[in-house]
């Protein structure tokens, strides 16, 4: 029988292996590991919202039932903000900064997509959660300000993601390699099942909503073109496996290989995906997987930030499709 190991004695060889890693960045991957639990309680009952009361509505308790989402959002707020770990924290769902309680004692800053894909909700599709910590720059956590949060994706310290789907599974990286934990509900733990993830060279998947092929350019439509081609030294064609959740695409092609693309298009001249709470922490993670991840011209980990909800073209994943798709996209194909 395999060892069974817990995502606690994970973190704590982890901590020896790496003493240069912060201890309190470890207890905030464990505060991260808490409140993925709290959202998983509910997602996996989001179809008895119709029973319980839906969105807007009031429930049988008498409470206001909220959108998954901003469910979410409470909860990661609450139980990651209440213990004075974070001097700051931004969120898809908050237009502004959170300053959390106590935030005088925080040296971190934490950025999220408490649910990424919520469109799937209804439809019983994998969702996920998305973090990205930084260390402030600020001396005094008290004062901390958004210039805390708008660091370039390089100086993370840790980021990751839960999916919730078939199985939660938790997948994140301090810069030592990416590791992956798999939720068992009957013991109430994260369990490591997924050790030193490294990502394959070249992918057999290619991911992009191709229903917005009018709105993609020419770069992108020879790119995707090419994907389709008959090739038999590069495998090619590659399929399509497009689930419209950034995580579930992303953990897919991080473990099989493969590229997603959500270039920039008409209606999304910036791209549609959000640099801070899923394009940087993502990139951290493929990259220490082996892979690459680049707007089309530039390493999504190097572009510095003027805003919390930035978004950016994104080309993620294996890095010889990523490389390809930068060689279209500039026109060199
Ligand atoms: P969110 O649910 O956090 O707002 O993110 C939605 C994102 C992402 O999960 C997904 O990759 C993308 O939207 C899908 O967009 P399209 O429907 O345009 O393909
Ligand atoms: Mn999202
Ligand atoms: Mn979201
Ligand atoms: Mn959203």
């Amino acid at each position: 029988m395999n060892k069974l190991i817990t995502i606690e004695s994970h973190f704590l060889q982890q901590q020896k292996l790496y003493p240069e890693v912060n201890a309190e960045v470890i207890d905030l991957l464990h505060d991260v590991a808490f409140a993925a639990k709290l959202v998983r309680r509910e997602v996996v009952r989001a179809g008895l919202a119709d029973i319980l009361g839906l969105a807007g509505s009031t429930n049988v308790q008498g409470e206001e039932v909220k959108k998954l989402d901003l469910f979410a959002n409470e909860k990661i707020i609450c139980a990651i903000g209440q213990h004075g770990r974070f001097a700051i924290m931004g969120s898809e769902e908050n237009d502004s900064i959170i300053i959390p309680p106590q935030n005088e004692t925080g040296n971190y800053a934490l950025l999220f997509d408490p649910l990424d894909g919520s469109s799937n909700i209804d439809v019983n599709v994998s969702v996920g959660t998305i973090f990205s910590i930084y260390r402030i720059k600020s001396d005094d956590p008290g004062k901390a300000s958004l210039e805390d949060c708008l660091q370039s994706g390089a100086e993370q310290v840790a980021a990751g993601y839960v999916i919730y789907g078939s199985s939660v599974v938790m997948v994140y990286t301090t810069g030592h390699g990416v590791h992956g934990f798999t939720y068992d509900p009957t013991i109430g733990e994260f369990l490591l099942s997924h050790e030193n993830i490294t990502t394959p060279e070249r992918g057999k998947y290619y991911s992009a909503n191709e229903g917005s092929w009018q709105e993609f350019n020419d770069g992108t439509k020879r790119f995707l073109d090419y994907l389709k081609e008959e090739d038999k030294a590069t495998g090619r064609p590659y399929s399509t496996r497009y689930i419209g959740s950034f995580v579930a695409d992303f953990h897919r092609n991080l473990l099989t290989g493969g590229v997603f693309v959500y270039p920039a298009t008409k209606k999304h001249k910036q791209g549609k995906l959000r640099l801070m709470y899923e394009a940087n922490p993502m990139a951290f993670i493929c990259e220490q997987a082996g892979g690459r991840a680049t707007d089309g011209e530039r390493r999504i980990l190097d572009i510095e930030p003027t805003e919390l909800h930035q978004r950016t073209p994104l080309y993620i994943g294996s890095t010889e499709d990523v490389l390809v798709a930068e060689e279209f996209e500039q026109g060199k194909r």
